[in-house]
């Protein structure tokens, strides 16, 4: 193999067109997913403190967003609820009714061709604030199975593409899957939160829709972030229950799980660039530390190259846009 004088690989570096001709990871706004806040109401629109630029929106307000997203090339939202009130096992979570079903049925009405994900899992829902039904102080996985398959069901009957489990209880997938091909969803897939881990970078998320736990952390079943060989695990075992579709959470300080997952696993894989990621952006970006438009597609493009299909971000819309005047990487 030639090497230096005849090889100068910043020949191919000169320009702008020859560095996208060999660019490896293109970026697209087809890539992304946006995630919402929604509760129940008309015209709110209310910014959250610690995430900058993210509301907590009524059903018609998020319907407006998701148009305009539509409009930016973004295929993809996730809705994540903030119930009217919160008690001991989470109940409004499966109520018709609520915020995030009243939701799906109005984007699925005027936006067919929005692909709609809900979020499952019960921490907003719960007075206590924990993923699941609470038993002498500790989360009863199996007694949370039952609650959570019923809450994708909820969520598939008011017109859900795709639900995502993010509560991380043992055996929730094949629950989950049982629970939607028995009422007739055989085509409402399953996107699992497989590869999870108790992560401080979700701290913005938790002021978002007020789910702190009041007791206790999520050790106990999130996953420990220090280990690669079993977040392998779960993403087997999702995929063994029948997840169509497996993500890693956190993405930034977790790129080597999702790089592991890519060579493993021959399935779609998501990442999701967490609150805390997004947070500490914008933060940074606000006191002009940092180029915000250069850093968020940068770490975008780290994600996809890692080996993400796509990613759950917080930037989606201004992504999108920067994309679209041209910009590519940093
Ligand atoms: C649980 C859930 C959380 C996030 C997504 N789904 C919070 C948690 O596990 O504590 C975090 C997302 C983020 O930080 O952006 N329903």
């Amino acid at each position: 193999m030639a090497g230096f004088p005849i090889v100068r690989l910043r020949r191919l570096r000169r320009s702008a067109g020859s560095r996208a001709l060999v660019r490896e990871t293109r970026l697209s706004p087809d890539r992304f997913v946006a995630p919402f806040f929604i509760r129940r109401g008309a015209g709110l629109r209310e910014e959250i403190g610690s995430l900058p630029g993210v509301f907590r929106l009524s059903p018609d307000l998020a319907l407006r967003e998701a148009e305009q997203l539509s409009y930016l090339g973004i295929p993809a939202v996730i809705l994540f609820g903030i119930p009217d009130r919160k008690d001991e096992t989470g109940s409004e979570a499966w109520d018709d009714a609520a915020a995030v079903q009243q939701t799906v049925k109005l984007l699925k009405k005027e936006l067919p061709h929005l692909v709609v994900m809900t979020d499952v899992c019960l921490d907003e829902y719960t007075s206590h604030g924990h993923c699941g039904v609470v038993r002498d102080g500790r989360v009863d996985n199996d007694a949370t199975l039952p609650l959570l398959a019923r809450t994708a069901v909820s969520h598939a009957r008011a017109g859900a593409d795709v639900v995502a489990p993010s509560d991380m209880m043992d055996g929730r997938v094949a629950a989950i899957r049982r629970g939607l091909d028995e009422a007739g969803f055989l085509d409402t897939a399953i996107l699992a939160y497989a590869a999870k881990a108790a992560s401080a970078f979700y701290g913005p998320f938790r002021e978002a829709a007020d789910s702190a736990p009041k007791f206790g952390d999520r050790r106990d079943y999130q996953m420990d972030g220090a280990n690669r060989r079993e977040a392998m695990r779960e993403i087997a075992l999702d995929l063994e229950e029948g997840a169509d579709a497996v993500m890693v959470k956190p993405a930034l300080a977790y790129l080597d799980w999702i790089r592991e997952a890519r060579a493993r696993f021959d399935v779609p894989i998501a990442a999701y660039n967490v609150s805390g990621e997004y947070a500490m952006v914008k933060a940074a970006a606000a006191r002009e530390w940092i180029d915000e438009r250069r850093i968020v597609l940068e770490i975008l493009t780290g994600i996809i190259r890692a080996g993400a299909d796509f990613v759950l971000t917080y930037h989606a819309a201004d992504a999108a846009r920067w994309l679209r005047e041209g910009h590519s990487t940093s």
